[in-house]
């Protein structure tokens, strides 16, 4: 039926076309059978084109020149277009820009799409076309080709640059070409972009590609790369070199005073040894530095009176010894330094009282010691927004100190430390504080209810600890767990977060957030001592997605108003003390993916509509008294049972744990993450 009924719209379709021609011939005809063409080649129809409008220069993504009369641009992107592209027909020889991005054509590219010999601009981004490039293409306007995220094979058509001899940019991520990079490249005189990034081409990185005389960014990252090539004798005008996620090894070249311009590098994710060259930790261009996940080792040395443009420098998970040098703070533009898992040792330098532009540190995964006197210091910065300091400073105690003072503090991790002491009382009155993890250290006392006050506060991590006492009642009124308006949050610059969490039951994934705001609305209580009710306010926290209370001492009975946690994801409250039924109303769940009330005092049948059908015994055992479903029937007398293999709670032995925090610049965030990002994220294990 509908491969009849799409034959139909075909039909339907050509005819009209054929009126179209008839009628009004303002519409060039070589440029309608090159349009009709494209349009048998479509699945469904194409929405806004057709014969409503008197010609086809009216159509939706279609612009015409004022002068000939002929189509010049086709631009349809996004448009959920379907069909086997290889079937085109082009007549369109005035195209200059055809974007059909994001839509899901599939098949080769058609021969036909090299006949546009006035074609400048061509996007067929995220799409699924697939095949190998033909050998020869004629596209001698073409100034900008992205052909990223689709399922190409084979070489890269650097040829491409005989014929085009204008072009500009070029994008072939996310693809699958293999081979090294041809010289014809060289060709390429006018290029000013280059992405590779995400594709398997391997071989050195060679000069006559990093001396392209108008070369600007350079994305090779995620490929095979194994070595890059000297330039000696003359300069790179190169702002941006991206050559992470590759396979380089050995000692980075000294070669950085021959790029004259390089404001943007980055080779995270290699395996680079030695020290960080003098050519880079001298330079006057370089802003942001991400070396991060190699193994470079020895101190670290910058010569900050020259690195006047530093803004942000990412040297975490390498071997890194000695102490944080003092003379980091003299980096007058350095805003965001990630120093953690790497092997240094010390306390923070007296001279970061003087740092005025830090916003962003994450010391995670060091040696360090003294953390009372490191807040002190730390607490002059002006513009600190984000400190991350988990795995450090053990068994020390958190200072109370009532004049410590973090204004413009946003994120907050201090988490798997030992530490010992309570919630401190400087949190109060930190109105920008959006995330708090104070997880898995050795804290007792109550949990404050001035938490409560804290208005962006929308993920609260007090996992494993000794927090005693019950759960204060002013949590319930968290703002921006009841609120939470994620497109009223500004972006951040500082961030990608990496953050370690089982989140599929026992298997630990690396997930990385690009932003706070892209951290899930969360409260962890998990593995603490609290005792006393669920309040029912929790059901306010409209926005939470996790709830976790498991193994702790709450009594008192599963509120049935936790039923409104309409975004709620994970609801834990297993190994408690919690009585009575499990509320009917939580069939309405919808989001819920994990669950549990197991190992408490429940009565009552399992409820059997929506999703808590989808769990397993595991979410249930454990309550004497509870029936239906893998339990007795409910209809007896609920006698009590012996479940069957019950197997241990999954969670029990893990420890959340912050591994480490890594940042970049906003640009890198936009330009790189989102575009690479299905290929990109490699799991990361915490060590
Ligand atoms: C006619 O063209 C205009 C402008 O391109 C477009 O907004 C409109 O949707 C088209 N109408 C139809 C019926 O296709
Ligand atoms: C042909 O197109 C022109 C310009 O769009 C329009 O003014 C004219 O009415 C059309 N004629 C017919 C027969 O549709
Ligand atoms: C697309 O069309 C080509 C040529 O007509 C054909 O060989 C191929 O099988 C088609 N592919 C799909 C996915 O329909
Ligand atoms: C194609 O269109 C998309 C969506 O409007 C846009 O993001 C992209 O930049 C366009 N491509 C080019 C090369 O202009
Ligand atoms: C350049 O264009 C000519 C003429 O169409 C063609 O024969 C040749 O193969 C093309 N070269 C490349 C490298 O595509
Ligand atoms: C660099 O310069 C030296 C001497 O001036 C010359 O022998 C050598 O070939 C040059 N190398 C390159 C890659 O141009
Ligand atoms: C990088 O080093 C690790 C550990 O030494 C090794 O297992 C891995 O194979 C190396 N990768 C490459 C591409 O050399
Ligand atoms: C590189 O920097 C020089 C001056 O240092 C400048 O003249 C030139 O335009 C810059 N090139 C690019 C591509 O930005
Ligand atoms: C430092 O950065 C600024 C702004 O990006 C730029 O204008 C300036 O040329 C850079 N300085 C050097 C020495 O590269
Ligand atoms: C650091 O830069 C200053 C100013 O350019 C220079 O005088 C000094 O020698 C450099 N120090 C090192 C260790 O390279
Ligand atoms: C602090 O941040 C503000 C706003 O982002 C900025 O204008 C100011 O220059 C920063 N102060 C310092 C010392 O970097
Ligand atoms: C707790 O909430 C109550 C009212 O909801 C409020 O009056 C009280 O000040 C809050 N306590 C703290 C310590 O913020």
């Amino acid at each position: 039926m509908v491969v009849v009924f799409e034959i139909w719209l075909l039909v339907m379709f050509s005819l009209q076309l054929q009126s179209v021609i008839s009628q009004n011939l303002t519409c060039n005809s070589d440029d309608l059978t090159g349009l009709s063409g494209f349009m048998n080649a479509m699945e469904s129809p194409i929405d806004g084109w057709g014969p409503a409008n008197s010609s086809c220069c009216n159509w939706v993504g279609i612009t015409c020149s004022s002068s000939s009369g002929r189509i010049v641009r086709l631009e349809l992107p996004k448009k959920r277009l379907t069909g086997n592209f290889s079937d085109l027909i082009f007549n369109l020889n005035q195209l200059k820009s055809l974007n059909l991005s994001h839509n899901f054509l599939k098949g080769p590219l058609p021969t036909s799409l090299f006949l546009l010999d006035n074609l400048e601009v061509l996007d067929l981004s995220s799409n699924k076309f697939n095949g190998v490039l033909p050998d020869s293409i004629y596209l001698p306007a073409l100034q900008v080709l992205d052909i990223s995220d689709n399922n190409f094979r084979g070489f890269l058509p650097f040829g491409l640059c005989v014929n085009s001899t204008g072009i500009r940019v070029l994008t072939f991520s996310v693809n699958y070409f293999t081979g090294n990079i041809p010289p014809q490249i060289g060709n390429c005189g006018f290029l000013e972009h280059l992405s590779v990034a995400s594709n398997s081409i391997s071989g050195i990185i060679p000069d006559f590609l990093l001396r392209l005389p108008r070369l600007q960014e350079l994305d090779l990252q995620d490929n095979e790369f194994t070595g890059i090539s000297g330039i000696r004798n003359s300069s790179s005008e190169l702002v941006r070199l991206d050559i992470s996620s590759n396979r380089f090894s050995g000692n980075i070249p000294d070669i950085f005073y021959n790029f004259r311009n390089l404001s943007h590098f980055l080779s995270h994710s290699n395996n680079l040894t030695g020290g960080v060259p003098a050519s880079l930790s001298n330079s006057q261009t370089i802003s942001s530095l991400n070396l991060r996940n190699n193994y470079l080792d020895g101190p670290i040395d910058f010569n900050c009176s020259k690195m006047i443009n530093l803004t942000s420098l990412d040297l975490s998970n390498n071997n890194f010894s000695g102490t944080i040098p003092a003379n980091l703070a003299s980096c007058l533009n350095l805003k965001s330094i990630n120093l953690a898992r790497n092997k240094l040792t010390g306390q923070i330098p007296e001279s970061f009282k003087n740092f005025r532009s830090l916003s962003y540190l994450s010391l995670s995964s060091g040696s360090f010691s003294n953390l009372s006197t490191s807040l002190k210091i730390l607490q002059h910065s002006p513009n600190l927004t984000v400190l991350v300091l988990a795995m450090n400073f053990y068994t020390e105690q958190l200072p109370s100190d009532g004049y410590l003072r973090f204004k413009t503090l946003e994120a907050l991790v201090i988490s798997s430390s030992s530490l010992t002491g309570t919630i401190p009382s400087w949190l109060n009155g930190l109105t920008h504080l959006q995330l708090l993890d104070f997880s898995s250290n050795h804290f007792t006392g109550q949990i404050p209810a001035f938490l409560g006050d804290l208005k962006s506060l929308f993920y609260l991590d007090l996992s494993n600890n000794s927090f005693s006492g019950e759960i204060p009642k002013n949590l319930t009124a968290l703002q921006s767990m009841i609120s939470r308006d994620i497109s009223l949050q500004k972006p951040s610059q500082d961030f990608p977060i990496y953050m370690s969490r089982n989140v599929i039951s026992n298997t630990w994934m690396t997930l990385q957030y690009d932003e706070i705001m892209m951290f899930p609305t969360l409260l962890d209580l998990s593995n603490n001592l609290l005792t006393g009710p669920i309040w029912p306010e929790f059901g306010n926290l409209k926005k939470l997605s996790v709830l976790d209370l498991k193994h702790n001492n709450l009594s008192g009975t599963i509120p049935s108003s936790l039923s409104s946690l309409r975004n709620i994801e994970t609801l834990d409250m297993s190994y408690n003390s919690l009585t009575g039924t499990i509320p009917l109303s939580f069939g309405n769940l919808h989001f819920l993916s994990k669950f549990s009330v197991a190992h408490n005092d429940l009565t009552g049948s399992i409820p059997s509509t929506g999703q808590l059908q989808t769990f397993s015994i595991a979410s249930f055992e454990g309550n004497s008294g509870l029936c239906g479903k893998y339990l007795l029937k409910c209809e007896k007398t609920q006698v009590l049972l012996e479940t069957p293999a019950a197997s241990k709670d999954e969670d029990d032995s893990i420890t959340r744990v912050l591994a480490f925090i890594g940042f970049g610049t906003g640009f890198l965030v936009t330009v790189f993450y989102l575009l690479v990002v299905p290929r990109l994220i490699k799991g990361y294990t915490h060590s």
